[in-house]
């Protein structure tokens, strides 16, 4: 199974065939997979409706791919090497023929306790092998998995299940966060309260903390597997049907159920990591995110099992014991390719060069960043003083939505230029499209970044309101996918990612909408309307601003912000806490009721010299107010 590219010249050529004929280079690579029943369509779209189908005809079960196909070859190698949170505690390796093994006795555990094909089951868990055992003892049997980020809150995680309409939860009793311990089951009894579709919680003993179980619906997931047997059919799946549904912000109130399917998935996660890292047989993988985003089902689970590759999970987080961990497991596991998000870069570049340089990282090959813009001085820092400047940086531009890597380079096989994701990744056709959804042509431009032709790995819809979809990336310019985002070509192609342009803010390479975060202050009782922006944050890339409208003048600043953060927490979860809250007596407003976001923005970025036109203002003397209160 070797899609890979060997050179720049190849990567060209390849590139080259998947824009003239899209089906012939799908094809070939499609065939190296093994289907339970052909495709008879490599691909058949309409991005008007938008109706887009990989694989037409295809049976396929993406655990066969990941799990079974491997065995004759692969039994005994490491699939999983798991790192603890704790560096003294003992690390553990499930080979292929230990995970598929495992795989199988958790989905019949999973059948055992009526789940069916087709069934919503949420997984709301630490990093730890059992999550991906559970993601994939899912798609084993069919059932559609969704993970929710263990950050969340009760009331985020209730939306979820309430818009999937889940039957089951899978969980722990508690998490370990460096030296914290954090209790989620509680989270998880808590957001059932709002629940009526959760018929079943599974819940596996992590942290041993005392939980309480509710009879007829929480079970240990020692009991639960007890007696169950290894061996578990995989239900044969059209390729198009639903493996996962990956719930994402966008920029409207309410997160959106992004759906991804069996067999485009596979293809297209199992090209783009072996292609983007360079995988070698033998190779220790490393991807630092949470499976609890995009890049941990893709390229944590999926991707690397998929391609026969040992893949790690880590427990923890990189500043436990100290901001050398990431380096140290990479010294202790001999690392070969390494990935991870600006922002930890950015965390740990704050700590100094010794707790990089005292370890032994001459097994690295490969260093990747995603999930945001990176920054110059990171960009240096990492090649420089992680990579010694032999490893390319694969700077890896993708979304939720496109399931996979669409624009990065490709090892060391492409020319690299810091801040610059590079080229598309064959069978990718990006093109920048001015306002008016002109396509601008010419290099050493800016536009909106938008994609042509679908890739395997498209989002299919989003679940439960096909319009959503529609609307969101299907409408703003005819026949293209629009991404969101603004982006950059230079004099020979390569593509920058400037940013969104729409409401949503990257905070650490996390998603959240405005108007989500704003419904959430909103939720405070004493606040009558807010407004959010971004501003430029050294660690986290973007910080959230709020400017908030409270019932009255608000006599103890601090204590309200405390209350509001505290509401935040509660709607969404820690990871959305806004960094700065400024109290104002009104929003700057249109005559139409518009809020001007433009100006708070500016105010924000400590540029309220810059605020641009202000005319169409009901009460431009709102600005100055809000100029002068300015945190
Ligand atoms: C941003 C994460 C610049 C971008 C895989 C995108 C990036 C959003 C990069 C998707 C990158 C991701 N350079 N920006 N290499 N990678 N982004 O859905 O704005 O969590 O639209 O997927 O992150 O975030 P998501």
């Amino acid at each position: 199974m070797n899609l890979k590219i060997n050179s720049f010249e190849q990567y060209k050529e390849q590139h080259q065939n998947s824009i003239s004929d899209p089906a012939t280079f799908w094809d070939g690579i499609a065939q190296t997979f093994s289907w339970q029943k052909p495709y008879d369509t490599v691909c058949d779209w309409d991005f008007q409706k938008p109706d887009v189908k990989w694989f037409l005809g295809g049976v396929v079960n993406i655990t066969e791919n990941a799990l079974d196909r491997h065995l004759p070859k692969r039994a005994n190698q490491p699939a999983i090497i798991w790192e603890p949170n704790e560096p003294n505690s003992e690390h553990s390796t499930l080979t292929y023929q230990e995970l598929h093994d495992q795989v199988c006795q958790f989905a019949n555990a999973l059948k055992s306790k009526g789940i069916v094909k087709g069934d919503r089951i949420i997984l709301y868990m630490p990093m730890l092998p059992e999550l991906a055992i559970a993601v994939l003892a899912c798609a084993r049997i069919g059932a559609i998995h969704s993970v929710v980020f263990a950050g969340f809150s009760a009331n985020a995680m209730a939306d979820r299940i309430n818009d999937a309409q889940a039957k089951m939860v899978v969980t722990s009793d508690g998490l370990n966060r460096g030296a914290k311990q954090v209790g989620i089951k509680e989270i998880v009894d808590e957001a059932l309260t709002k629940c009526t579709s959760i018929e079943s919680v599974i819940v596996y003993q992590c942290t041993e903390t005392a939980v309480e179980m509710k009879d007829g619906r929480d079970y240990w997931w020692h009991d639960a597997i007890n007696g169950t047997n290894k061996i578990c059919p995989a239900e044969p799946m059209d390729a198009d049907d639903m493996l996962f549904i990956l719930y994402t912000s966008g920029s409207t109130g309410k997160p959106k159920g992004v759906v991804h399917t069996h067999g485009g998935y596979m293809v297209y996660t199992a090209y783009s990591f072996q292609n983007v890292f360079q995988y070698e047989e033998g190779d220790v993988y490393w991807c630092t995110a949470d499976i609890g985003w995009i890049t941990g089902h893709s390229y944590i689970v999926y991707g690397p099992l998929l391609s026969g590759a040992t893949t790690m999970m880590f427990e923890g987080i990189p500043t436990f014991p100290d901001a050398g961990r990431f380096w140290q497991v990479c010294e202790k596991h001999k690392v070969n390719q390494f990935y991870t998000a600006p922002t930890a870069i950015r965390a740990l570049m704050g700590y100094g060069d010794d707790l990089v340089s005292q370890y032994d990282l001459s097994s690295l090959k490969v260093l990747g960043t995603v999930g945001e813009p990176i920054n110059e001085e990171a960009w240096h820092w990492y090649h420089k003083l992680v990579g010694k400047e032999k490893c390319p940086v694969v700077d890896t531009w993708w979304q939720t939505e496109t399931g996979g890597i669409l624009i990065s380079g490709l090892g060391n096989h492409s020319p690299m230029k810091p801040t610059f994701a590079g080229y598309p990744l064959p069978g990718i056709q990006p093109v920048l499209l001015d306002q008016e959804g002109k396509e601008i042509t010419e290099d050493n431009v800016e536009g909106y970044l938008c994609i042509k032709h679908p890739w395997p790995s498209i989002l299919r819809t989003t679940y439960g309101d096909h319009e959503r979809c529609r609307v969101t990336y299907f409408s703003h310019y005819k026949n293209h996918y629009f991404t969101g985002d603004g982006a950059r070509r230079d004099e020979n192609g390569m593509y920058r990612i400037i940013g969104r342009v729409d409401d949503v803010i990257n905070v650490s390479g996390h998603r959240f909408g405005t108007a989500e975060i704003e419904n959430a202050i909103n939720a405070n009782s004493r606040v009558i309307e807010s407004a959010v922006v971004a501003y430029p944050h050294d660690v986290k890339g973007q910080g959230i601003y709020a400017y908030v409208v409270c019932d009255g003048v608000v006599a103890d600043e601090d204590a309200a912000r405390l209350s509001i953060i505290e509401t935040v927490n509660t709607e969404i979860g820690k990871i959305a806490k806004p960094e700065k809250i400024q109290f104002v007596s009104g929003l700057p407003k249109t005559r139409s009721g518009k809020i001007m976001r433009r100006i708070l923005r500016k105010v924000a970025e400590g540029e309220p010299d810059k605020l641009g036109d202000t005319s169409t203002l009901l009460d431009p003397g709102v600005v100055s107010k809000i100029i002068e209160g300015g945190l």
